[in-house]
């Protein structure tokens, strides 16, 4: 067995991986002094950035055991461990670390010989691998995506890959890839209005505003997706690892601003009043120039909002029409 200091971290729930390991211990069975047991709730109570985080942090490999198929505790617990160790190790092998650093496991409590042979096999496998990048230095944030980022983002460096990244996306929930049809977005700002993660921003210059998006920085909640008055954005369940850990900001759309004619104040964007033009027939254009406020004074309180006019407005010219 390699030296001691080689350290192998396992997260065992406490129903039955955990149980599992004591009674091991209880019936003298041996398994690595390398290994670190950390008692968890439940196998999906495991965070991908613990495991992740404990690669980082110098153990040579991490696995995580939960309760048999159908038998977690609270549910599904031990599904969605499996997911999470199925989505790292593609990672891992995105960014040219070995997958075989993470492992996961089903053990019962009543099953302490296969605890400790599945225990020990993957000992061994583990510390036959290549020594791993030491990439301790470079993590340093307390926020959780950003240290998730700076974990990949340092590994991928160390292994050359940073810039060879593999564009095909890996499905995962808590993760968001923002796709605009730009023939519909009409700038109005909605969608970073409702996004809690800064991840859709709106800046304005004198004459256009425009939309910017971080991928990075996407959890896939799809507020965006709700507040779009124009079915302009999709949100897929995934991350692309490109976009992902360049951090990039980009502008998916822009549209140039409309300054009311009576108070001169910015209000709407063409694209949003081209847009209104085209749903709407009967358009007053001195109406539409005017910017909500100047439009009360002008029309009155029932009017507005533009749309409750121009509506009433086509109501009228159908009735006409009759
Ligand atoms: Fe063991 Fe959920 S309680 S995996």
């Amino acid at each position: 067995m390699k030296k001691e200091k080689e350290r192998v971290i396992g997260f065992c729930c406490n129903e039955c991986a955990y149980a599992a390991a004591d009674l091991a211990g209880q019936l003298g069975m041996k398994y690595p002094v390398n290994v670190r047991i950390i008692r968890t709730p439940c196998s999906g109570t495991t965070d991908p950035l613990w495991v992740l985080d404990g690669l980082a942090q110098g153990a040579k490999g991490v696995f995580v055991s939960g309760c048999l198929p159908d038998q977690c505790h609270y549910g599904d617990g031990n599904v969605h461990m499996e997911e999470s160790v199925v989505f790292l190790r593609t990672l891992l092998k995105a960014i040219g670390i070995n997958p075989k650093h993470i492992i996961s496991y089903l053990n019962s409590a009543g099953m302490p010989e296969a605890f400790a042979n599945s225990t020990s096999d993957f000992v061994k496998d583990v510390l036959s691998l290549p020594t791993l990048p030491d990439i301790k230095s470079e993590v340093k944030s307390a926020d959780k995506r950003e240290r998730f980022l700076e974990i990949l983002t340092a590994y991928a460096k160390a292994t050359g890959k940073i810039d060879k990244l593999d564009e095909k996306p890996i499905p995962r929930e808590g993760f968001g890839m923002i796709t605009v049809d730009e023939d519909k977005c009409v700038s109005c700002g909605s969608c970073g209005y409702l996004c809690e993660t800064d991840a859709i921003t709106k800046q304005e210059t004198k004459k256009h505003r425009k939309m910017y998006y971080a991928h990075y920085l996407c959890t896939g909640c799809e507020a965006c997706v709700r507040a779009c008055p124009t079915e302009a954005i999709t949100v897929n369940k995934e991350i692309h690892l490109k976009p992902f850990l360049a951090k990039e900001n980009n502008q998916f759309s822009g549209s140039q601003l409309v300054t009311c004619s009576n108070c001169a104040d910015k209000f709407a964007t063409v694209a949003i009043l081209e847009k209104i033009e085209d749903q709407f027939e009967l358009i007053d254009s001195e109406i539409i120039s005017l910017c909500p406020a100047c439009r009360r004074d002008v029309i009155g309180e029932d009017f507005v909002n533009l749309s409750r006019y121009l509506e009433a407005a086509n109501i009228k010219s159908e009735e006409e029409a009759k």
